[in-house]
């Protein structure tokens, strides 16, 4: 009746960014992702059958209400699978560099899905482990998988939707620099900003009708080891699911200046013959994939650029691991 699991943070590559059916939180768009072996979340399940209600710990803190409330639904489809009705404590922890400022939902709801399926004695293989953890956070339902793996977009009521691995880590040896600009927490979170994006954008439409062009591509050269035509479809996918973020209504602008002048950087290095490609998330830190020969060069380039306070190199991960 208990189990740990450890998942590791992705990157999306090709965006996510809306939603094709809230209630089931099915993705309107395919999604591409590197998972980073850096940035992990452990997470212990124990269903203890003395507990009156689920305890939950992130941290070393309580979660608040909403944090608890996210863990809990989980927690509950798991018990009506597992016929099972002891309460639970789930503890977690972030291994991020401190102060990371990057999201961590998309590993704490892989580590807790494969954690609290283990400790219910439920054996789901990982595209059913993935599954579950999409209904959670979509996001997430990518970290089950380690390397490059794809999340296609679903329809209303897909409720068994799943990500798939596309290439282990070790198919290409890429490096990711994480170039943080601004301290504090995202002010809009994706799942709200996706859906006012949805509701109010007049861009929604559009992006919805390119995303997966530039997932196709980016699949492509996943396939064929090529960075130039990666980075080029990895940067439109980001600057255009950050234009529907800006056309809502009220707008909803991620960006600090040291974003801009982080993409300057990149563009910079271009120039100088460095292959090196920017991606940004519901948040203002600019995330640069490159070349592992190249990775310092760009780390130095970022490190020198104006309001970047912190960068780490971070490399391609493996799968969710349940350790008992
Ligand atoms: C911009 O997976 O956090 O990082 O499914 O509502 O939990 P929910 O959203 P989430 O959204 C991630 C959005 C993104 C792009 C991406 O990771 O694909």
């Amino acid at each position: 009746m208990e189990a740990s699991a450890k998942a590791c943070a992705n990157i999306a590559l090709a965006k996510y960014w809306g939603k094709a059916d809230p209630k089931w939180n099915v993705p309107a768009v395919p999604s591409i992702s590197l998972t980073l072996s850096q940035l992990v979340t452990e997470t212990r399940v124990r269903f203890d059958p003395s507990l009156s209600t689920d305890e939950v710990r992130l941290d070393g803190r309580r979660a608040s209400a909403a944090e608890a409330a996210r863990v809990i639904a989980m927690l509950e489809r798991i018990r009506r699978e597992a016929r099972l009705r002891s309460s639970a404590k789930v503890t977690s922890h972030n291994h991020f560099p401190t102060a990371a400022g990057l999201a961590s939902s998309a590993s704490g709801f892989a580590a807790l899905a494969a954690a609290a399926c283990a400790a219910a004695g439920l054996k789901h293989d990982p595209r059913r482990l993935s599954a579950l953890a999409r209904v959670s956070s979509a996001s997430a339902a990518r970290s089950i998988f380690g390397g490059f793996v794809e999340l296609p977009a679903g329809r209303r009521g897909e409720s068994d939707l799943s990500a798939r691995q596309l290439a282990p880590a070790d198919h290409w040896n890429l490096r990711l620099i994480v170039a943080l600009t601004e301290p504090g927490k995202k002010k809009v979170g994706s799942t709200e900003g996706m859906e006012r994006s949805r509701k109010t954008s007049p861009y929604y439409q559009a992006w919805l009708e390119a995303a997966p062009g530039w997932a196709r591509t980016i699949k492509r050269a996943i396939r064929d080891r090529d960075l130039d035509v990666l980075g080029a479809a990895m940067e439109r996918s980001t600057l255009a699911f950050h234009c529907c973020a800006i056309t809502s209504d009220p707008p909803i602008l991620y960006w600090a200046p040291a974003t801009l002048a982080a993409l300057a950087t990149v563009r910079g290095l271009r120039e100088r013959g460095v292959s090196a490609w920017a991606t940004m998330d519901a948040g203002p830190h600019v995330k640069t994939l490159c070349r592992m020969g190249d990775a310092y060069r760009v780390r130095q380039a970022l490190d020198r650029t104006p309001g970047v306070t912190r960068t780490w190199i971070a490399e391609p991960g493996p799968d969710v691991e349940v350790i008992r």
